[in-house]
This record gives C-alpha cells, sequence and structure tokens, in this order.
C-alpha cells in the first residue's frame, strides 16, 4: 500500500520562515517536519512507498530524504508543473496506482491509529475514509457533518460562522480509492475538499469517517508551530526526542558546548554543535538548533532558534522564532512573538 504525502503548498502563512524552507521541512526540534509524519505511516507495516506530492522549491526536500534511505521507505517525489490544488495533486500523484491509498496533508502532526483507519475503509467499503478531529472554531478548516454511522453527510471547507453546525473537521489524513481520481480534472488546480468531497455525497458514494480524539494539529501559522513544540516539551505528543530524558528537563545534545557558569532551565533542547556560553541563561521553551551560539550573558526563554544563528551578549530574547544564520546583536531585546527570516541581522541594542 502506498501513502501520497502532499507537500506542495508554499507555506505563506509561516512566511518568512518558508521562503527558504517549504513548510514540510521546517525544523520541529531536530528533525524536518516530514520525520514525524513518516514516523505515524512506519506504524503501519503494510505501507511500503511513500509519494512525496511537491510544487514549491521540491529540490530542497528531495535533497534531505533522497531515495527514502534511512526512513524506512522507498521514498519518489512528484513535481507538479504547476500547483494542482490538492485534488489536482492527489489524481497526479496517484495516476499508476490501481489499489486503496493512505493521503496526508504534509503540515499535520497526529498519532492517529491509521491500521484502524485502513480497517475501517475496508470494512464499510468506502470510497472515501476521512480522520475528524473536533476543534473549538473549525472556520480555519473543514467542517464535516456526519450521521449516527459514521457517514459524511456535509463538507464545507472554510465554513462562515453562521455555517457552523459542529465541531468535527477534516484532520486531513485520508483512505481514497483511486478508481474514483477519473473525475478530477487533469492540467487544473483542483480541491480535495471544495469539489472531490462534495462529489461523493453528490453521487451518493459511501463516504466515512473515523473520529480521533487524540492530540492533533496543523503546524501552518507561528502560533502553532510554537504551539508544536510546546506540546512536545510538555509530553501532550510524545516524540522520543531524547530516549529515557524528561522532556521537561534540559534536553541537551552530547555534542553541545555548555561553558561554565550558563545556566539552563528545562523545559529546553539544545541541539549538536551549539554552544552557549558564560553567564547566559537558557530558560523554559527554548530551543537552538545546530551551531547556535548563544554569547555571554544573553538571556533567553520561549525562543525558537534556527541552526546557525548566533546571539550577542546580553541580548534579552522572549517570545520569537529566529530563522537561521542570523545575527543578533549585542544587548537587543526582543519581546513577544517576532518571526524573523533567515539571514537577518539586528544592530546592536535593537529593540523589537
Ligand atoms: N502538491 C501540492 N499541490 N500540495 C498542495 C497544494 C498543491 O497545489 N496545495 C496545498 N498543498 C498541500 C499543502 O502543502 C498542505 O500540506 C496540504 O496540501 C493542505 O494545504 P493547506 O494550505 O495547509 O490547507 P489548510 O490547512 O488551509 O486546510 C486543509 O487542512 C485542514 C487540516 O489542517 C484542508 O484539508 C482542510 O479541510 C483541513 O481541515
Ligand atoms: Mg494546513
Amino acid at each position: 500500500m502506498k501513502a501520497i504525502l502532499l507537500a506542495g503548498g508554499k507555506g505563506t502563512r509561516l512566511r518568512p520562515l518558508t521562503i527558504h524552507t517549504p513548510k514540510p521541512i521546517v525544523p520541529i526540534f531536530d528533525r524536518p517536519f516530514l520525520n514525524y509524519q513518516l514516523d505515524l505511516l512506519k506504524r503501519v507495516p503494510e505501507i511500503d512507498g511513500v509519494v512525496l506530492s511537491l510544487n514549491y522549491q521540491p529540490r530542497r526536500i528531495e535533497e534531505i530524504f533522497g531515495d527514502g534511505g534511512d526512513t524506512g521507505f522507498a521514498i519518489r517525489y512528484v513535481v507538479e508543473p504547476a500547483p494542482l490544488g490538492t485534488g489536482g495533486a492527489v489524481r497526479y500523484a496517484g495516476e499508476s496506482l490501481n489499489e486503496s491509498v493512505v493521503v496526508l496533508n504534509g503540515d499535520v502532526l497526529t498519532q492517529v491509529d491509521l491500521g484502524a483507519v485502513i480497517a475501517l475503509h475496508r470494512e464499510r467499503r468506502a470510497k472515501a475514509t476521512i480522520v475528524l478531529t473536533p476543534v473549538e472554531n473549525p472556520s480555519a478548516y473543514g467542517l464535516v457533518e456526519t450521521d449516527a454511522q459514521g457517514n459524511i453527510l456535509r463538507f464545507l471547507e472554510k465554513p462562515k460562522p453562521h455555517e457552523i453546525t459542529c465541531d468535527t473537521i477534516n484532520a486531513g489524513i485520508y483512505v481514497l480509492e483511486p478508481d474514483t481520481f477519473d473525475r478530477i480534472p487533469k492540467d487544473v488546480s483542483y480541491s480535495i475538499e471544495r469539489a472531490y468531497f462534495p462529489s461523493l455525497n453528490e453521487r451518493g458514494e459511501t463516504f466515512v469517517a473515523y473520529v480521533d480524539r487524540g492530540y492533533w494539529i496543523d503546524i501552518g501559522t507561528p502560533e502553532k508551530y510554537i504551539q508544536v513544540h510546546r506540546d512536545m516539551f510538555e509530553g501532550r505528543f510524545s516524540a522520543g526526542l531524547y530516549q529515557g530524558v524528561d522532556s521537561r528537563q534540559p534536553m541537551v545534545s552530547p555534542e553541545a558546548r555548555i561553558d561554565d557558569g550558563a545556566t539552563l532551565t528545562g523545559p529546553c533542547f539544545i541541539d549538536a554543535g551549539a554552544h552557549v556560553k558564560t553567564d547566559a541563561e537558557i530558560g523554559p521553551g527554548t530551543v537552538l538548533g545546530r551551531g547556535v551560539v548563544i554569547e555571554d550573558g544573553a538571556k533567553l526563554q520561549n525562543t525558537i532558534v534556527w541552526p546557525n544563528t548566533r546571539i550577542g551578549q546580553n541580548a534579552i530574547i522572549d517570545g520569537p522564532i529566529l530563522g537561521r544564520n542570523c545575527h543578533i546583536g549585542r544587548n537587543v531585546s526582543i519581546t513577544g512573538r517576532a518571526v524573523v527570516g533567515d539571514k537577518t541581522t539586528l544592530t546592536d541594542y535593537t529593540h523589537l
């Protein structure tokens, strides 16, 4: 059985972080996001191949995963000539398939039991089965109404406030039958949410829901991106970061360097090659990527720092996400949710 990962979006809501790093590979702690999805797929022995459906900066993604090697999957890349939308992308990537296929939005993180979703799909002989998750406000998602037997009655993408009739939304995880793909037009943008799913209802086909009440998040905004890290720190999502280390304690790579006099207060995460100098303070909620340097006396909390960024002496930083290869000058102060793109230089004493 194959899985298609829809990983071609531009990640506009995560800009500027996604200018040089497509959303599917933004780092979550020390690994590209897609690795967490591959972990989920790995739990289903039947899935033996993964198709990455790409459009935006495909090379950067291919460079990381190659032919699949370490991931344990054979990975195939399908790059659309132009963005085909979620439905067009599924057809384009699934052209040669003739058995049920698992499809995942490339930005959702969950621990749903995929094996059970596939089993339900088969038991119900469904044309499509989708995972639903309850959320407080469905307006940013696809609202899905079901009956008591788990049949989907209506799929409404991005409902207006007065259209919200329930709290279950599309979690971005499907099992689909490729014999339905010929209804997806070729070579034009086509939405699986706005057109393909409603077509199943219009045709009276078996369209089934699997409701999962476990952890679920879409990492597509800076708030959610920070939230994922918080959830992993606090154990709401178990990512097995450093085996055996309590995620609420400082997690420090054996290849990081922490100078005498520096203080670390958990939860925090310091990756290989990072260097925290004397009198620096790394506080709760901080993630330092590979090769990050924190100069003497700098104080950080609730901050995510991507690889190879340098934070100057006595800087005080609380709340932002800082991209790769930034140079934050000495005595800079940043408070609140700033999102700073790669290679930014902040002159000494800048306040943000
Ligand atoms: N290959 C390809 N081509 N992938 C695409 C394209 C495209 O043209 N457009 C979007 N994608 C990928 C994105 O990279 C992302 O992984 C996924 O499809 C969904 O797109 P988003 O842009 O993240 O959609 P959304 O978050 O607004 O809404 C979707 O996800 C929600 C759950 O997070 C919908 O599926 C909603 O119904 C759903 O509730
Ligand atoms: Mg999304």
